[in-house]
């Protein structure tokens, strides 16, 4: 299995690349389901996850193809409504295709997903948002088993706001006879790209954006031919945190701040120099003198629990002790043993983490857990005195486009070994 060695200390410099986000391609792909013909999502970035869900599109018939950075998709072939556990079990984003489905055929067979490296994700408000549109939902040996001669539209209320609910949701009440309204919607950017597609489609969504979406159900969508990824604000959270711990000046091209400003507001707090233009932000310092900057993690436009990792280390760094209050996940922890292992000094007690300043880091073998815990070790490890290995890197290029070529770019001593 491949694993990243990283020699630490070495400042960043240059530009980096910031590639289209994952958790917009996902959907979007999901959403191909209800396009009739062949549709080109551009700008999209090179991850296992966009392979997973096109083989799982090409199961149900899709013909889906990969050049450069556009993924074709023509799903005018689908004929079978079923998401096989083989392929949802190693990613949760296809329960996505629950909604589309069962909007376009009257049914659909989808494995529910497993669990994930932070305990169980649960998918009951998804599967409560198919019934409140009138769907019939039986589960058998671990598939849900939707049908529906034609979806209704009803008022939904999530009992804590779901961006993959939300995105189920909005994907089967666009076809819906009526109206719907969702409650407590997710208003992420990448449901606000969704939504934006849909209505490219002919979808009649309103108030996007806020936390309560609502949909005029249309008796047929159009074909739409392309549409372009919004940048991932996930990884240029990642890559801006990255050198405010190591210390530089990198330029992010081809991001949106808007979609990063309560990202921006904390690294201004802990005293991270940002330069912020249009599509790029310049973010450079000395790797000393952070100041400590408590955090909780929010739904958009709050902080990212997608970032909660890589900024305990970035506080670890701090001139004092601060904490994390984890609201989003009850246990998304697991990063914590591996960064103490790395120098930092992290108690976690219920949802919250607390932190020790002025942390030695010093290098060590680890193992990456989930997606973004994996980023937070990269960066652990670039900040650590000596060489330090990271095992079980699938997960890392599950949601990061060559993120050892970006950082190498920029002067990281890091590279992949089989
Ligand atoms: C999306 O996951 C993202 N994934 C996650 O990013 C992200 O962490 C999460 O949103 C929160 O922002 C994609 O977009 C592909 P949720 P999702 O439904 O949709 C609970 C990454 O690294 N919940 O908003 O699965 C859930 O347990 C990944 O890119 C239920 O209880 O998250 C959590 O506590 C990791 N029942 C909260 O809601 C449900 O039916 C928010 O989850 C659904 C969710």
């Amino acid at each position: 299995m491949d694993y990243f060695e990283i020699e630490g200390k070495n400042q960043l410099f240059g530009d980096v690349q910031i590639s289209g986000a994952k958790n917009a391609v996902l959907p979007l792909m999901a959403a191909s389901i209800l396009n009739n013909d062949q549709l080109t999502i551009s700008n999209t970035p090179n991850l296992s996850d966009s392979k997973t869900m096109a083989n799982l599109l090409r199961e149900m018939g899709s013909e889906v193809k990969f050049i450069d950075d556009k993924i074709h998709i023509n799903s005018q072939s689908i004929n079978m409504p079923y998401a096989p556990y083989k392929l949802v079990k190693t990613m949760r984003a296809s329960f996505y295709v629950l909604g589309p489905l069962l909007s376009k055929f009257g049914e659909a067979k989808v494995s529910l997903p497993g669990g994930c490296a932070w305990g169980p994700r649960p998918v009951d408000f998804h599967i409560e948002g198919m019934k409140k549109l009138g769907a019939k939902i039986d589960l058998e040996d671990g598939y849900i088993i939707a049908k529906s001669n034609r979806l209704v539209g009803n008022k939904i209320v999530l009992p804590k706001i779901s961006v993959g609910a939300t995105g189920n949701i909005l994907m089967a009440s666009v076809l819906a006879k009526g109206d719907t309204e969702i409650h407590n919607a997710a208003a992420e950017p990448e449901i606000q790209q969704l939504c934006h597609f849909l209505n490219s489609m002919g979808a009649k969504i309103s108030d996007i954006g806020t936390n309560t979406i609502k949909i005029q159900g249309v008796d047929s969508l159009n074909n739409i031919d392309s549409v372009s990824v919004i940048p991932d604000r996930i990884e240029a959270g990642t890559f801006l945190i990255a050198v405010a711990a190591t210390g530089g000046e990198v330029k992010l091209n081809n991001v949106n701040p808007m979609h990063s400003e309560t990202v921006i507001s904390h690294l201004k707090k802990a005293n991270i120099n940002l330069t912020v233009h249009d599509d790029s932000i310049v973010v450079s310092s000395d790797g000393k003198d952070i100041n400590a900057c408590n955090m909780e993690t929010n739904e958009y436009p709050g902080f990212p629990t997608d970032l909660q990792a890589q900024w305990m280390l970035l506080m670890s760094l701090a001139s004092e002790d601060s904490n994390i209050k984890e609201n989003i996940y009850f246990d998304r922890f697991n990063h914590v043993l591996e960064l103490n292992r790395l120098g930092c000094n992290v108690r976690v007690e219920k949802e919250s983490a607390f932190i020790k300043g002025k942390r030695n880091l010093v290098s060590a073998d680890v193992m990456s857990t989930d997606i973004r815990a994996s980023a937070s070790l990269i960066i652990a490890a670039l900040c650590a005195e000596g060489r330090s290995t990271i095992s079980r890197i699938y997960h890392i290029d599950r949601g990061y486009d060559k993120i050892e070529e970006k950082l190498s770019k920029i002067g990281a001593k890091i590279v992949r070994k089989k």
